[in-house]
């Protein structure tokens, strides 16, 4: 078979135990080995304070990969990953035990990742104790974790720590929204299809929805999760990245610095939420107990390790404007939220009406078209148009009616899991699929406000019926521009 790989590594993954190792990183590392992306010295290292032997690390990464790989865990390819696993036992907190690592990664001439698989407040140690046992220098390299912080102070601070250790071109600040197929397919569509490129605009769009709901409670993430609530676990990274491609000018080239430099004069120019407008452009929820798929779920305050109150929200919608020339008073309508009816993320552009009212067709006089980009699942893109209704009469009758396009039936092949792309460019030490500190700080600023604004408004989170689509009020915010969500 052609081999795929670059370079052997030690993937030191710092958190082994955690969700987002067991749900997202072994899985797409055991998909890179199928696909034969490893190269055959490349090592996988789980570091945490569980003292398990060799044989319970297999095991236990054997049973991840159970639960969370969504496919047949082959048995040849299980035979050759399981001897690239080793199980280093450390306390990240003290800095002296790196030594442990040091010894274990010693007599590999592998240079090493480290994956932040970790809470922020753990990154200061982790670089200390790496520089420590001076295994922080390249063409070593970082791998950290959204949300990078909990405000722009937060994040300037976690930054300025990294970077006494690391270099810039070391360290890779991931958010998984731009790994996925469906995200950079934006770009394609936007600046290379001159339907789409010509029509972008405040002139020809009526306003967009960006929708990424879950099923899923905190899945156990109590602890973390209510000290950093649905806004910075999804808002100021996966939808403000999602709505800086949608909105950004043509950028000079398709390259990181030139990208980069769009995306951030659109979070720049976002309108300003603050006490002012708190009310009337945002939405914050939290779900109570409800049903999902014929099941009873707890709600947010009976989940496993939760505290008996809590004003953290998991759910938040935002009414944005972007105020520069090409988006004047667009909204974009941004929603997430957990424990909701559907598992989906999807971009919803409504294009505006026909100025004239040719057709005696009561109901679609007022019609908008409608281009949904469908980034997860069902990945594929939908164009709604009205049509003739067939009819002998020649009567104008209309209806909407659907165009679509989905990756399966026109590529025949299946897309790559956003982490498993985002691993690959780490080893091809290729940052641009990765967030700059800049975005960052940008997104911060804008959000910082918002949850200024909560905070000095006592604003408390409605809550929810989980299975439902949300707060009510989440509705009626959009409807006070005549808008509608998209759900069905
Ligand atoms: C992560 C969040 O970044 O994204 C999780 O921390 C969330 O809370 C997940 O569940 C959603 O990712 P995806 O790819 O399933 O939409």
């Amino acid at each position: 078979m052609k081999k795929n790989f670059i370079h052997p590594y030690n993937i030191i993954i710092f958190g082994a135990k955690g969700d987002l190792a067991c749900r997202k990183l072994i899985p797409a590392l055991f998909q890179l080995e199928k696909k034969n992306f490893l190269h055959k010295n490349t090592k996988i290292i789980g570091v945490g304070r569980a003292i398990w032997n060799y044989y319970e690390y297999v095991n236990i990464i054997f049973n991840t990969l159970k639960n969370f790989y969504k496919k047949p865990i082959r048995k040849d390819i299980w035979n050759i990953f399981k001897y690239r696993l080793s199980f280093c036992n450390l306390d990240v907190c003290n800095t002296n035990q790196f030594f442990i690592l040091k010894k274990m990664l010693y007599h590999e001439l592998n240079d090493n990742i480290y994956y932040f698989a970790i809470p922020p407040n753990t990154f200061a140690n982790i670089c200390k104790g790496l520089g420590k046992i001076n295994l922080n220098t390249i063409p070593n390299k970082i791998i950290v974790e959204k949300p990078i912080g909990t405000s722009l102070q937060s994040s300037k601070l976690i930054n300025n720590q990294l970077k006494k250790y690391f270099q810039e071109e070391q360290i890779f600040r991931i958010d998984h929204y731009l790994g996925k197929e469906t995200i950079l397919n934006l770009l394609t569509l936007r600046f290379s299809n001159f339907l789409f490129y010509n029509n972008w605009d405040h002139t020809t769009i009526d306003h967009v929805q960006i929708i990424i709901s879950e099923t899923i409670g905190i899945e156990g993430r109590w602890g973390y999760f209510d000290q950093i609530g649905q806004m910075r676990d999804m808002v100021q990274n996966h939808l403000l990245q999602i709505l800086s491609i949608i909105a950004m000018d043509p950028p000079k080239k398709i390259d990181f610095h030139h990208i980069k430099k769009e995306k951030i004069k659109v979070l720049q120019s976002l309108r300003k939420i603050d006490i002012h407008n708190i009310h009337t452009n945002t939405v914050k929820g939290q779900y109570a107990e409800g049903v999902i798929n014929g099941k009873t779920v707890p709600s947010y305050i009976k989940e496993i390790g939760s505290k008996k109150y809590s004003n953290t929200e998991t759910f938040v919608s935002i009414k944005a404007y972007i105020d520069n020339e090409r988006w004047n008073n667009v909204p974009f309508y941004l929603k997430t939220g957990k424990r909701l009816y559907d598992k989906k993320s999807e971009i919803i552009i409504y294009f505006k009406k026909v100025p004239t009212k040719l057709f005696d067709n009561i109901k679609y006089n007022h019609y908008s078209n409608k281009l949904k980009v469908k980034l997860q699942p069902n990945e594929g893109i939908e164009i709604e148009f009205l049509n003739k209704v067939p009819d002998i009469n020649s009567t104008f009758k209309s209806k909407p009616t659907i165009l679509q396009f989905n990756y399966k039936n026109s590529f025949k092949k299946n897309i790559s899991e956003a982490y498993e792309r985002l691993l690959l460019e780490s080893m091809k030490n290729n940052q641009s699929l990765f967030v700059s500190q800049n975005e960052i700080e940008v997104s911060w600023k804008w959000i910082d406000s918002i949850i200024q604004a909560w905070d000095k408004n006592n604003m408390k989170p409605e809550l929810y019926n989980a299975g439902t689509w949300g707060p009510e009020s989440c509705i009626q915010m959009i409807e006070k521009n005549k808008h509608h969500w998209d759900h069905h």
